[in-house]
């Protein structure tokens, strides 16, 4: 076979198996075989030195021709096959607009919030401001200022939990967690002058044992109301907007006697329970929850803060958000509200 039907005959079957070919891969493979190092076009060129000078440009102008055109095909095929590759792609990768879209999950205020804030709201409403205090709080406010002398028994009402070590605990100035939002009380009257009309929402801590309705940590209000003439009947009434505001006419609300060193006369209120009085274990049998402490502003509290109890007289109550929570919502174990399980906190809103 002369050199030329040999180029010809290569060039032929090449050019042929690039219109053939399915893939890059293919293409890669054929373009060695033909213009490869030792490829069938390559190897016609390299053999030019064999022929007479004559032929020689011949050989050379032909086998370069064949080898552009083969370069050309190739590039012209891999442009057909990518465009082939990107519908394929496409076709796979197909949008159905009609599908439902997925719903974004949004972050929520905890209940909780939600409640004091609904609270707070129900007071600022009657006029009321609202104050804040330090969760790790001195011994004299927590308890000696609320009338409560180092030694007094009525301490040991609240398990508390002190901050510094047992070695320190007897120095003066103990610090301690919170066991209540009382101890606000005394920093609001040693900084202002009656009339006073506030509430005092805030964590406190307890060192008590937990079960369906005592945590811990819990969230309390406290009120406080110091002004001229003020009547156990002013509590009561503020008492009773309250729970119908919060419970509306679903639940009966109580007064109860009932003693705090810095209250007197004192007592506390408790709701309807949501086994409507038949008795159960949450309420223990009696048909109520307890949801806050409160009374009169004992007149040596007003003394302690340097009021005079012959001109001005107040109020004053502590009550446990969680616990009224629990009695709006139905929810038969206080632990719930703390151990974050989602589906149970989604319960409160529409989602
Ligand atoms: C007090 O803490 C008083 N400082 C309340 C007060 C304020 C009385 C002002 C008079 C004037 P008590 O310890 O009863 O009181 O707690 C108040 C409320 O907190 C209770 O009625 C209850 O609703 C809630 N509570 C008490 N202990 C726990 C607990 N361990 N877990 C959850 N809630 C609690």
């Amino acid at each position: 076979m002369s050199w030329q039907e040999d180029l010809e005959k290569a060039q032929a079957a090449c050019l042929s198996s690039i219109t053939a070919a399915k893939s890059y891969d293919e293409l890669e493979k054929i373009e060695v075989e033909y213009l490869g190092r030792k490829g069938r076009i390559t190897g016609t060129l390299r053999t030019i030195s064999s022929f007479p000078p004559e032929e020689r440009q011949e050989i050379g102008k032909q086998g370069n021709a064949a080898k552009n055109r083969i370069e050309r095909k190739i590039e012209t095929r891999k442009k057909e096959l990518k465009g082939k590759e990107t519908e394929v792609k496409l076709k796979a990768d197909i949008i159905d607009f009609s599908l439902p879209g997925k719903k974004p999950l949004f972050g929520n205020k905890h209940i909780i919030t939600k409640i004091i804030e609904e609270i707070t709201e129900i007071f600022i409403g009657l006029g009321y401001q609202v104050a804040e205090g330090p969760e790790v709080e001195t011994d004299y406010y927590n308890f000696t200022a609320l009338n409560m002398p180092p030694h007094h028994p009525a301490r040991s009402l609240w398990d508390t939990l002190y901050v510094k070590s047992e070695g320190e605990v007897d120095s003066k100035d103990k610090l301690l967690l919170r066991t209540h939002t009382s101890p606000v009380q005394i920093r609001v009257m040693k900084k202002m002058k009656p009339p006073i009309y506030i509430i005092i929402p805030g964590k406190v801590f307890r060192h008590e044992v937990t079960d369906a309705t005592h945590l811990p940590m819990f969230f309390q209000i406290e009120g406080l109301v110091v002004d001229r003439d003020i009547t156990f009947g002013d509590l009561k009434g503020t008492l009773e907007v309250l729970a119908r505001e919060i419970y509306g006419k679903e639940k009966d609300v109580r007064f109860r006697p009932s003693f705090f060193p810095f209250t007197e006369p004192s007592a506390e209120v408790d709701v309807s329970c949501f086994c409507d009085g038949k008795g159960c274990n949450i309420c223990k049998g009696s048909g109520w929850i307890e949801i806050l402490g409160a009374g009169m502003v004992d007149p040596n509290v007003l003394v302690e803060v340097g009021y005079n109890p012959e001109k001005v007289s107040g109020f004053a109550f502590g009550m446990g958000i969680e616990r009224i929570a629990m009695l709006k919502y139905g929810v038969n174990d206080i632990r719930l509200f703390f151990e974050n399980d989602v589906r149970f906190l989604n319960q409160f809103y529409e989602i």
